[in-house]
């Protein structure tokens, strides 16, 4: 059976698209019609489909469940590395981290939060920069939110393994070895230290937030370039209150920008936009 020339209906990936886009936000359209040939395969030999086509017609005609939730996770793009970008990291060691530690020198705590996080290297890559560069936050409460809606993603950022190609994009030899502890079968597992600064939780940004703190940084990256323009407004809404005052930082991905809403200001340093709170 070759699964990838099964002909697929119009209205049939029409409708999964939009199941897509209601459930996770991820807006798609024809044009990527190949994702379902590409990505799709596993659901639809694991749980036995003739083909996509009778795997899009099942999620289509069937409540939302398990099947589905393995579908559109399917559909996400989990690219991520350490560092990735380099750029803002860069920002966050000279300028974000030190002013921040200034402002909240009286309260010795920092709260962040790496939404969106994928597989991990995100936020392990805050924790290592801390680790590296902050030594005077020994007795700080710092605590590094990550989350995502893909048990997958979670599942492996949360065991802090990765294998010899993943480490090696972002980081260098030196924290290689610092950081990670070389596993027998020639992955690399995450200092415990490093591990422990880092709390997973699952959560879809499309549904209700769970109550969480407020944020002293917020990185969402590399996730509202997938939404509509309206599911982007909302969610920057929601991360406006989520931002602890106007001292706080918020960094999108490189090719996401917040062009509409007035109620933050941009603040460019080097090739480095970040946002804060507008005061009025
Ligand atoms: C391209 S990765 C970005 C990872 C990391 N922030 C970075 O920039 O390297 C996008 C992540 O967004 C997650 N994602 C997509 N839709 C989501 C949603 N509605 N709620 C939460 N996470 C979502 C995906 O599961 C994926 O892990």
């Amino acid at each position: 059976m070759t699964l990838e020339n099964s002909p697929l209906d119009q209205a049939d990936v029409e409708g999964f698209f939009s199941l897509v886009e209601k459930n996770i936000g991820i807006a798609l359209d024809l044009s990527k019609t190949y994702l379902i040939q590409s990505r799709l395969s596993s659901v639809v030999t694991e749980h036995r489909f003739t083909n996509h086509a009778s795997l899009l017609r099942f999620l289509i005609t069937n409540p939302v469940g398990a099947i589905h939730w393995q579908a559109f996770e399917a559909m996400t793009t989990n690219e991520t590395s350490f560092y990735r970008d380099s750029s803002p990291f860069e920002v966050l060691r000279v300028t974000i981290f030190p002013e921040l530690f200034q402002k909240r020198r009286e309260a010795r705590e920092l709260n962040i939060w790496s939404a969106a996080s994928s597989t991990g290297q995100e936020p392990y890559s805050i924790a290592i920069l801390l680790r590296e560069h902050f030594p005077e936050l020994i007795g700080w409460k710092i605590c590094i939110l990550a989350t995502d809606f893909s048990e997958q993603a979670l599942e492996k950022a949360s065991l802090g393994i990765y294998n010899e190609t993943e480490v090696q994009r972002g980081l260098t030899e030196t924290q290689i070895q610092r950081h990670f502890k070389r596993l027998p079968n020639g992955h690399y597992e995450i200092n415990p230290d490093l591990r422990s600064m880092v709390q997973y939780k699952k959560m879809n940004l499309i549904q209700d937030w769970p109550l969480m703190p407020k944020f002293d940084l917020i990185l969402m990256r590399n996730v509202l370039i997938y939404f509509n323009q309206n599911t982007k407004a909302k969610i920057l809404k929601r991360l406006h209150s989520q931002l602890s005052d106007a001292s706080s930082y918020l960094i999108l991905g490189s090719s996401e920008s917040i062009l509409f809403d007035q109620t933050y200001q941009i603040v460019q340093l080097d090739r480095v936009s970040y946002y804060q709170k507008k005061i009025y």
